[in-house]
């Protein structure tokens, strides 16, 4: 693997609510390396787009630190956060909103090279034809509103947008999950494509497993603002050791009708209330079909099972683990 382009470290982000104190993250530790596609899965509200907003500096972290290519973002001057921000993107859920209707899509493709004044006009007018013909949208478009685009090329033009100013990370969140089916692997093929011509890196949120599994190197699931487990893509879909990411795999369907009604299904509890959930223990304690005592008592470490494979459960850990030990006492 390459070098990691990005680094979190410790990364908390806490928001204040009305009575009490929300963690959105929670001690957040990960590298994404060059080149890959990182991606993320975890229910909703567990905090995969706070995170990639953080990455993007849209949100500051509580705590901890990020660094780009080496460099502690919270600590660069203010034209270096600038040159930062062109050098990472985000390509948003739901096209229409992030598009503004009352501009045209040449003056949508404008907008990120006058914010940082680039170019001449007739530079400028030949950029914005090469975005055009990278994500595949005739020029004729260019005198367009976006309400006269389909969901699939209303997302191309997001998707140029995040390019104008060739970015090296591009943080995907659901940009697939507001479109017709049938569009999403036009677009999900559109972003790989993009990835190896373009040479970007991807924090890919997700909720369709089947699109994670497709266009993931990496996989890290996250669960109320921690990681649980992380590992190479195949490995994951395999041999998921964390039992939030088994219950989330074996709602999987499987095509084979046969196989499909003998999978096993794994269906959650409620979580019970975050105020009775131990602030010792795992997080996962509460809705966990295996938890044992110690579950509830000690928060398991984050462990290397095998080479990639990081999983946050005492029933993962090695054999000197205060499992073992309680269970053999
Ligand atoms: N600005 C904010 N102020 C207060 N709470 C926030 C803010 N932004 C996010 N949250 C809360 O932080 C938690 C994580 O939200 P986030 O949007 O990151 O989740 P998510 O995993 O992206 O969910 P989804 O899959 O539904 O998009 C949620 O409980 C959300 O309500
Ligand atoms: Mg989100």
């Amino acid at each position: 693997m390459t070098a990691p382009l990005l680094q979190m470290y410790r990364l908390k982000k806490h928001f204040s609510l009305q009575n009490s104190l929300l963690k959105a993250i929670d001690d957040v530790s990960l590298d994404i390396y060059e080149g890959e596609t990182l991606g993320l899965v975890g229910e909703s509200g567990c905090g995969k787009s706070t995170l990639g907003k953080m990455l993007l500096r849209l949100e500051s972290p509580t705590e901890g630190h990020i660094h780009f290519d080496s460099l502690n973002l919270a600590k660069l001057s203010r034209d270096e956060k600038k040159l930062m921000c062109q050098k990472m993107q985000m390509i948003f859920q739901d096209p229409y909103s992030s598009l503004n209707p009352r501009m045209t899509i040449a003056d949508i493709l404008k907008e990120p090279f006058k914010i940082h004044s680039l170019h001449s006009k007739s530079q400028l007018e030949e950029e914005i034809k090469h975005l055009l013909s990278l994500v595949g949208i005739h020029s004729s478009f260019l005198g367009r509103y976006p309400h006269e685009l389909s969901g699939g090329q209303r997302q191309r033009i997001g998707i140029a947008r995040a390019l104008a100013l060739r970015p090296r990370f591009i943080v995907c969140d659901e940009p697939v999950s507001a479109l017709d089916v049938s569009v999403q692997a036009q677009i999900v093929n559109l972003l790989k494509e993009l990835q190896s011509k373009l040479k970007l890196t991807y924090l890919f949120i997700a909720h369709d497993l089947g699109i994670i599994k497709y266009i993931s190197s990496r996989v890290a699931v996250m669960y109320l603002g921690k990681l649980v487990e992380l590992a190479p893509t195949e490995e994951l879909y395999k041999n998921p050791l964390h039992p939030y990411t088994e219950a989330l795999f074996s709602s999987i369907p499987i095509p084979d009708p046969k196989q499909e009604r003998q999978r096993k299904k794994i269906i959650l509890a409620e979580e019970t209330l975050p105020s009775t959930r131990s602030p010792k223990g795992c997080i996962f304690s509460g809705r966990c079909p295996y938890a044992e005592n110690i579950c509830h008592h000690i928060r398991p470490k984050w462990r290397e099972t095998s080479p990639g494979h990081f999983v946050a459960c005492h029933r993962s850990a090695p054999l000197d683990s205060p499992l073992k030990v309680l269970n053999d006492s």
